[in-house]
């Protein structure tokens, strides 16, 4: 790849790989080990519990099984909210090494919640992590903007994602009854997610901070051409510099955006719209519902469990391969066709799916479920699944990007929220019509975007906000 140098690609691993790590892993962990936790739930943990019945259906143990898995949105919006504070104050780099704090804490109170017998360890342990892959998620792909030459950024704005779905497939394979997903083994599972912020406070610091921070934050002007030759392995860096001091002469005129700010200025409600659009659009497709409960969709398909289990790891495994594919494609198709094609894609695979689900007592249809909901995850992974987290530090300049990164994340965590909560009552209301809902939803996201969204496909960050202020 062209621009792409073994520095610029030690600090991609160090800043967003390991990032995206908690960010996955966290999302997929507490899946496959459902089990064995509620059980210790029930006989170990809660009191005034019925151990005369299943845990699965147990009032109070399922309770504090959602509560435990939900808290980790929760956490996640507060990253969000704190994100822009976070990366004006600290810096990209500062901001995603002090990070790790939560993690430390987070591991330690979920890893040590089985000895202690403790259930409100295990939440709380849950709600750093969260918190932390709440900041993760905005401060990393910020720092990828910020560092990547203008033709790499889409590419290398993917590898957040690429990571994700990776880490989500380990913490899947990891998690089963095999491996570490037994009474003894979940606190190790969950402990794991040490190792990656161990290996963040080892490499990140040998790397520089974001150059467009140094310069147009800090105006460190030297530090900032230091940062770029390293990172671009190049003395020759006269160009970028010369960008980076255009955008620092506009900069000095607009100064911080604030929150109030950007939802007030004209010029940036509508790039702010697209971003949050986005976000919503992400979530709402339905992606985390099929990621995790797609074992239980299977199952419902009437599929075994072990059959559902290989399933669900097959979605695992098609979700990591798309997203190479992707990563490839974004430089050459551009954002906005990627955009369009993956939710027009999950339309049409989501309307099969509604069909499918009606007539699921015949054997071979349950295979089509099968093969209906791999695609759906194909889909996602073409665009919708990685767009999102970069568009929207392309849409911003170097004032508005903190405080947009912090609202588009926030509203993520939120919709991926309201997911996770409603799906299950919903299904239970509503049966395989519930994906009729997600239909509906991703149709308006099509419309959204055809008529909304732009390229930014090899534009600097000046000519993309240029489009926006010809449009008012
Ligand atoms: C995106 C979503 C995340 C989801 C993942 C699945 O990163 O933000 O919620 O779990 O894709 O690949």
């Amino acid at each position: 790849m062209a621009g792409m140098n073994l520095r610029l690609a030690f600090a991609v691993l160090s800043s967003a790989c390991w990032s995206a790590f908690q960010h996955g892993y966290n999302t997929g962990v507490m899946n496959a080990p459902q089990a064995v936790m509620s059980e210790w739930l029930q006989k170990e943990a809660l009191s005034g519990t019925n151990s005369s019945i299943p845990p699965d259906q147990d009032p109070k143990v399922t309770n504090v099984w959602s509560i435990t898995v939900s808290i980790y949105c929760v956490g996640g919006m507060l990253g969000g909210v704190i994100t822009g504070v976070v990366a004006n104050r600290f810096g990209r780099k500062r901001g995603l090494l002090l990070n790790n704090i939560l993690v430390f804490l987070g591991a330690l109170l979920e890893s040590t919640a089985r000895v202690a017998k403790s259930a409100e360890m295990l939440i709380l342990g849950r709600f750093f992590i969260g918190v932390n892959n709440g900041l993760n998620a905005g401060l990393a792909p910020m720092y990828l903007a910020e560092i990547s030459p203008v033709s790499l950024r889409g590419s290398i704005g993917t590898v957040y994602q690429l990571v994700i779905t990776i880490t989500i497939l380990l913490s899947q394979v990891l998690g089963l009854s095999s491996v570490l997903g037994t009474e003894d083994g979940w606190p190790w599972l969950l402990a794991l997610t040490i190792v990656p912020a161990i290996l963040q406070c080892v490499t990140l610091p040998l790397c520089p901070e974001s150059p467009k921070y140094l310069l147009l934050n800090k105006a460190q002007e030297l530090h900032a051409q230091r940062a770029l030759n390293w990172l671009r392995g190049d003395v020759a860096v006269h160009g970028e510099m010369e960008e980076m001091h255009q955008e620092a002469e506009k900069n000095k005129v607009s100064k911080k955006v604030t929150l109030r700010e950007l939802f007030g200025n004209r010029r940036l409600r509508q790039p702010l719209l697209i971003a949050m659009m986005v976000m919503v659009a992400q979530q709402f497709s339905g992606i985390n519902a099929v990621i995790s409960f797609s074992t239980d969709i299977f199952k419902k398909a009437n599929l075994s469990e072990a059959q559902s289990q290989y399933a669900t790891l097959g979605t695992g495994v098609m979700n990591v391969v798309m997203t190479v594919v992707s990563l490839v494609l974004v430089e050459a198709a551009g954002r906005r066709t990627l955009l369009l094609a993956g939710f027009s894609g999950m339309f049409v695979v989501t309307v099969l799916l509604c069909i499918a689900l009606l007539y699921t007592h015949v054997v071979w249809v349950s295979y089509v479920c099968i093969a209906l909901v791999i695609l759906f995850v194909v889909m996602f992974a073409t665009g919708p699944g990685s767009i999102p987290w970069f568009l929207v530090t392309e849409l911003f300049n170097q004032s508005a990007r903190p405080a947009a990164t912090a609202v588009a994340v926030t509203v993520n965590w939120t919709a991926n929220f309201i997911v996770i909560w409603s799906f299950l009552p919903l299904r239970l209301a509503l049966g395989s019509y519930t994906f009729v809902i997600f239909a509906f939803l991703q149709f308006i996201f099509i419309m959204f975007i055809f008529f909304k969204v732009p390229e930014t496909k090899n534009k600097t960050i000046e000519e993309i906000t240029a489009m926006f202020r010809q449009q008012i």
